[in-house]
């Protein structure tokens, strides 16, 4: 206990790996001041314990507003106000525009629409034999999807992929910057475009015409907060949901043997996957707007605070054998989709996403494999998932 723990010390093999460094962090304590890894070594707290991790997520004493602190609140200059940097009321009021779109039962709907794109996908990936799961399935489906949800058919992936790509597992400060002001350019004219156009049943033209509850229109900054944030979060984390997946089962075979088994295990075997390595590896972060108390430890006011999901999904106090991956266990209350007021809204379009895409996925390729060595981790410790995974079939 006490002292700051550097996590640079663990070199690349953290990035690679950080299971065991986090099994070792657990077992000292569930929170811990450290150096993050990288090229900006910030100090903040780190809590990996899975009762800890809960906890904080539901604590509203730690904020999402930085401004309330004091802070630079540069995001909403770039990207504009969104749910994950806002606290109640502000947060209730933005969430609740978009929480319709996203229930269970309307994405159900949506369901025969994601299996057509994941046929087109393998429609046109089955033939050549191999392929990079990323780059032809894994990407392309979850943003099609939501792309077609928000109304943008046009977007320039190749474009975005690249500036969503730095904004949220940035390589250094500069290109990071020079991303989020891109993006945020790109988001204004998106807009305008769709202002300008006939309007739509989809959902950005919905925001467009929205007036909140207390009667006020979206602003400007609320708009590309919210399209930044649906168009981001509802891709990038879903393709290393389908990418961890599918490593894990294929680096599993008796876990895959037992799937193709019996395809009913899916739902369940979709759980295991987000538990057993989920694609937010630490949540955003907060900040104690007072002093708390967390595992033995006083955060002050004002410091930062990241809560380690890849940590506290494999704490054995929770998991027995954490590090067994069986899509028999039924991981409830896993922490893959967070916890509490910011609990993930696209957590039932991220479910539907990732079991249509890998029953089809398994379906059609009967001989599935490895072909070759994953590609490179994405940086940084937001993001748990590869760059490339080359398969063949
Ligand atoms: C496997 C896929 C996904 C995972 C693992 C995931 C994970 C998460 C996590 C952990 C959070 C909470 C972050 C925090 O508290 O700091 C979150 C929030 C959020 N997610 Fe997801 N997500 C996924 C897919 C999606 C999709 C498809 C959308 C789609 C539209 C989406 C939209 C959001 C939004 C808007 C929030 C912020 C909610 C709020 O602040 O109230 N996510 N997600």
């Amino acid at each position: 206990m006490g002292g700051v723990i550097d996590l640079g010390q663990y070199g690349t093999a953290f990035a690679e790996d950080p299971f065991p460094v986090y099994a070792e962090l657990r077992e000292r304590g569930p929170v811990h001041r450290v150096r993050l890894p990288g090229p900006d070594p910030w100090e903040c707290w780190l809590v990996v314990g899975y009762d800890e991790a809960r906890a904080a997520l539901a604590d509203p004493r730690f904020a999402k507003d930085v401004r309330k602190l004091g802070g630079p609140g540069f995001d909403e200059q770039m990207m504009g106000r969104h749910v994950l940097v806002s606290d109640p009321p502000e947060h209730t009021r933005l969430r609740s525009l978009v929480t319709r779109a996203f229930t269970a039962r309307r994405i159900q709907t949506l369901a025969p629409r994601v299996q057509r794109v994941t046929d087109d996908l393998l429609d046109a990936m089955l033939p050549r034999g191999r392929a990079d799961l990323v780059e032809s399935f894994a990407y392309p489906l979850p943003i099609t999807v939501i792309c077609e949800l928000l109304g943008v058919p046009d977007l320039d992936r190749d474009a975005f992929r690249t500036m969503s790509t730095e904004v949220v597992t940035p390589t250094a400060g500069d290109s990071h910057f020079t991303a989020m002001r891109q993006m945020a350019a790109y988001l204004d004219e998106l807009i305008e475009d769709k202002r300008s156009s006939a309007p739509g049943d989809d959902l950005l033209s919905d925001l467009i015409r929205t007036r909140a509850e207390d009667g006020d229109r979206l602003s400007r900054t609320e708009l590309r907060g919210m399209a930044f944030i649906l168009l981001v979060a509802g891709h990038e984390t879903t393709v290393n949901l389908l990418t961890n997946g599918v490593y894990g089962l294929l680096t599993h075979p008796e876990q895959l043997a037992a799937l193709r088994a019996d395809m009913s295990l899916m739902d369940g075997a979709v759980e295991e996957m987000l538990r057993y390595e989920g694609p937010v590896e630490t949540a955003t972060f907060r900040f104690a707007a007072e002093p708390v108390e967390l595992g033995g430890r006083l955060i002050g006011r004002g410091e930062g605070v990241l809560v380690g999901l890849d940590s506290a999904n494999r704490d054995g106090a929770r998991y027995s054998e954490p590090d067994r991956f069986d899509i028999r266990r039924a991981p409830q209350g896993h922490l893959a989709f967070g916890h509490g007021l910011h609990f993930c809204l696209g957590a039932p379009l991220a479910r539907l996403e990732a079991r249509t895409a890998l029953r089809s996925l398994l379906e059609r390729c009967p001989h599935l494999t490895l072909d070759g060595p994953p590609g490179p981790r994405v940086p940084g410790m937001l993001m748990r998932g590869f760059r490339a995974l080359p398969i063949r079939w």
